[in-house]
């Protein structure tokens, strides 16, 4: 509607009375975290920034108390912006400032990294140290600042033992939290943050109140990032060697964004942009985000100025290409590799014939149990198809036939033959890429086969009465024999899907 150009048609008292409805419809609407952003900061004093922002959302909402109350971050390092709690219709009057570049809803994103595949930890490493490595000193001073689900300050890797002191170019703070006091800063783990903005009281109580960690993928990527070297780990034998990070000297800056949810893990951008700006400020090198996140890359645009290098996780949406994730031109985007090492699981059927898989299988629970076993098929092994098939005490056989990701079908065929009280799980698929972790398989032998081998075995099935079976633990073989470095199945690919010229990782094997 509009009220200039035509005024004298209306009386002057329904006009105002208009103009009151508006206003009450303006400061009464439900409210939401919105992001402004600002471009450049006018000012270098913080203080200043802050202050503009301030003023400016005093102008719309009417009141200094108001805006202080409804500002959650203000972004005064890196760049110029805030977050605030609007209603839609303060949104769109702030959208109208000149000064104004943008005004997005607040968002929320995912995490990368699946649980079985941090369970194995890329990190365990035979390798003896590259030259790079020793020419780069490990890392020593380097800070990396790693936004994530926050960090488990008394994780081996992160021992601060022989480091020398804190470079004195960091400015960075450790903010004191829930079990989290100040002796879980150290020299290796030099800066900590959280940003819990948008957290109701269930979240709260679901997650600690400081940088600590209560999910684990912040620590796997901190420790995949910088962990320190830690000797003779291994997976109950498997995969034994040193753990380290690729820079295991390098010092750690935690900025907490990715809280627990009642789902899911919840991840807000105005929080992940609270943290660039902070991270900015404090003077980190490398910026490290295993996050899904598309838009308002302004925030690692102004990083990456500043001289800071940004990487990206890729996402776990493979094996299709167009589907990468942060294909901002100035950051890095990794996806996952695979790497020169494979765990074969020898399986052999009751005529002799020997197949191999790959697995995490390391032992035999029970020693009496450790030879042949009556095998079943158990077709997708959902709840249904496992209906009226007696699986107690047996290996059970699941095809997952379309090409896809494991994820929908696996954890479901994991829980069904477990409750079942089966023996094993031959699962077969279209790769073997994936690893079933000893977590995921606690008490069961699992064990991941390709879905040729998959048939065979179900063609072994169906010509007998009383087919068996007998899984062998996994062993550990690396080098030349497993082809390697190869983006792994799960990784996401590019070429961008809204930008078709940035490519990103595309190679398809
Ligand atoms: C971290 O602080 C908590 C207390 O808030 C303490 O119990 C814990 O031992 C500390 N951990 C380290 C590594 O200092
Ligand atoms: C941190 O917590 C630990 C364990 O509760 C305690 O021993 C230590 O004195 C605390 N340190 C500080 C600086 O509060
Ligand atoms: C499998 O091999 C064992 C030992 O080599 C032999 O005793 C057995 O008869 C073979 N079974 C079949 C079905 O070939
Ligand atoms: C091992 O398995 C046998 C046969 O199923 C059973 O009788 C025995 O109690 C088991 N032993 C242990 C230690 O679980
Ligand atoms: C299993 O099958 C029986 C008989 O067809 C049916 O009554 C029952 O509801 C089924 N159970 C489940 C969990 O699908």
């Amino acid at each position: 509607m509009d009220f200039h150009s035509s005024p004298r048609r209306f009386p002057a008292y329904l006009l105002l009375c208009l103009c009151l409805m508006i206003n009450i419809s303006r400061g009464y609407g439900s409210q939401k975290l919105y992001i402004v952003y600002l471009g450049e900061k006018k000012h270098d004093d913080p203080s200043l920034v802050t202050s503009s922002h301030h003023d400016m959302l005093t102008t719309i909402l009417g009141s200094k108390e108001d805006a202080l109350a409804s500002i959650t971050y203000s972004y005064k390092h890196g760049f110029s912006g805030f977050a605030a709690m609007l209603t839609d219709d303060q949104a769109q009057d702030l959208a109208e400032l000149p000064e104004v570049i943008s005004v997005t809803p607040n968002q929320h994103h995912d995490l990368m990294t699946t649980r079985s595949w941090d369970f194995l930890g890329m990190n365990l490493d035979h390798q003896p140290p590259s030259k790079l490595l020793q020419r780069s000193k490990y890392g020593e001073d380097v800070i990396i600042g790693i936004v994530d689900t926050g960090i488990w300050p008394e994780s081996r890797s992160f021992s601060d033992e022989g480091y020398g002191p804190v470079p004195s170019r960091w400015k960075g703070v450790c903010q004191l939290g829930q079990a989290w006091n100040s002796t879980n800063c150290s020299r290796k783990i030099i800066g900590a943050r959280y940003y819990p903005a948008g957290l109701d009281k269930a979240d709260q109580a679901n997650n600690y109140m400081s940088a600590r960690d209560i999910n684990g993928h912040g620590t796997h990527t901190a420790s995949t990032a910088a962990g320190a070297i830690v000797e003779g780990v291994s997976l109950h034998g498997l995969a034994a060697g040193v753990a380290r990070g690729g820079a295991p000297r390098a010092r750690l800056a935690v900025y907490k964004v990715a809280f627990e949810g009642p789902k899911k893990v919840q991840l807000a951008s105005a929080a992940l942009l609270a943290a660039l700006d902070d991270a900015i400020h404090d003077g980190v090198d490398i910026l490290s985000l295993s996050v899904q996140y598309n838009d308002n890359s302004f925030g690692s645009l102004h990083a990456v100025q500043k001289g800071i290098t940004v990487v990206y996780g890729a996402g776990n949406s493979g094996p299709r290409p167009q589907v990468i994730s942060n294909t901002a031109p100035w950051v890095i985007t990794v996806a996952t590799s695979k790497i020169d090492r494979s765990f074969p699981t020898a399986i052999t059927l009751g005529n002799n014939q020997t197949i191999v898989g790959q697995s995490l299988y390391y032992m035999i629970k029970n020693e009496s149990k450790s030879g042949f076993q009556p095998l079943v098929q158990g077709g997708s092994c959902s709840i249904e198809a496992l209906n009226g098939t007696e699986i107690n005490g047996k290996i059970v056989l699941c095809i997952k036939e379309t090409f896809g990701p494991t994820a929908d079908i696996l954890p479901d065929a994991i829980t069904n033959v477990k409750s079942g009280g089966a023996f094993g799980l031959i699962f077969a698929i279209y790769t073997i890429d994936k690893l079933l972790s000893t977590e995921d398989c606690v008490g069961i032998a699992c064990v991941i086969v390709d879905i040729d081998i998959g048939f065979q075995v179900a063609t072994y099935i169906g010509s007998q009465g009383s087919p068996i079976a007998k899984i062998e633990p996994a062993s550990t073989i690396t080098g030349n024999r497993v082809p390697a470095p190869r983006v792994a199945f799960f990784s996401s690919r590019g070429p961008s899907a809204k930008y078709p010229t940035v490519l990103k990782v595309h190679k398809l094997k």
